[in-house]
């Protein structure tokens, strides 16, 4: 199976939670629940948070990820911060184009392709993050829609560096309102994404990308969505603030 080529991502998105000193408790916590994983554990936390992040994960299998990276190196944007300020710290991954930034901060898949460019630069992992609303799902523009995100997302990205981002695919209307998509529905836009980087790149690049699922993905649901034959981790909001739940998805993923 192609999915064996692939290495499971688990990812927490932490989102604007936690202070520094709370996020250093959360890791000393996730340290002391979470098993010895067969998969990438990573979480991407507010950026205030790095610091002591970077401190608590030493020696650890957790890896660092921010939430957000600007595309220019340096220059006037205030409250921006550049990959290689990310890189700099520790920061391995970092979230580009989740849907809270595209619906409040007004992220466009330009901004998404040029973000993820410059994170590949600074030799930052990019997480672009695709999916549709629930409105676009009822209109039957789903594929159309995640299709044409991948494709500007991936704009003038070389294939060696494309095998090595990841993509997330994150339903809008199953993120934070305990609605997950159904196993069947996730795996099914995951292999469409799949198959648009096989049409961008090739068999080579689609067989190797990490494709994961998000979006009210918990303890209960993760070992039947990880299963899946495109799913190959997930991005985690809720259930990553809580030590417990993160570790039975990190078990299930390394299964
Ligand atoms: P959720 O968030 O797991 O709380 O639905 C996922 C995400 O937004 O990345």
């Amino acid at each position: 199976m192609n999915k064996d080529l692939r290495r499971a991502i688990i990812a927490g998105n932490w989102k604007m939670n936690k202070t520094p000193s709370e996020a250093a408790k959360l890791i000393e916590e996730l340290k002391a629940a979470m098993p010895e994983p067969d998969c990438e554990v990573v979480v991407c936390v507010p950026a205030i948070d790095i610091p002591a992040v970077a401190e608590a994960i030493k020696g650890s299998d957790i890896r660092l990820g921010a939430q957000n990276v600007h595309f220019e190196a340096s220059g006037a944007f205030t409250g921006e911060i550049s990959a290689s300020m990310l890189a700099e710290m520790g920061v391995e991954y970092v979230i580009v184009g989740h849907s809270e930034r595209r619906q409040y901060f007004g992220e466009t898949n330009e901004t998404v392709n040029l973000r993820a460019k410059a994170a590949i630069n600074a030799g930052l992992t990019p997480i672009i993050c695709v999916g549709e609303t629930l409105e676009q799902r009822e209109q039957g523009i789903t594929d159309d829609l995640v299709s044409m995100q991948t494709k500007i997302a991936f704009n003038g990205i070389e294939k060696e560096d494309a095998i090595n981002c990841v993509i997330a695919y994150e339903p809008v209307w199953a993120i934070g309102t305990g609605k997950t998509a159904t196993a069947e529905q996730a795996n099914e836009v995951c292999q469409l994404i799949r198959d648009t980087i096989g049409v961008l790149y090739d068999d080579e690049t689609a067989d190797g990308i990490s494709i994961q699922y998000g979006g009210s993905m918990n303890a209960k649901n993760c070992a039947e969505l990880l299963a899946m034959e495109d799913i190959d981790g997930g991005l985690i909001g809720g259930a990553s603030l809580k030590a417990p739940d993160f570790s039975v998805i990190i078990e299930a993923a390394s299964k």
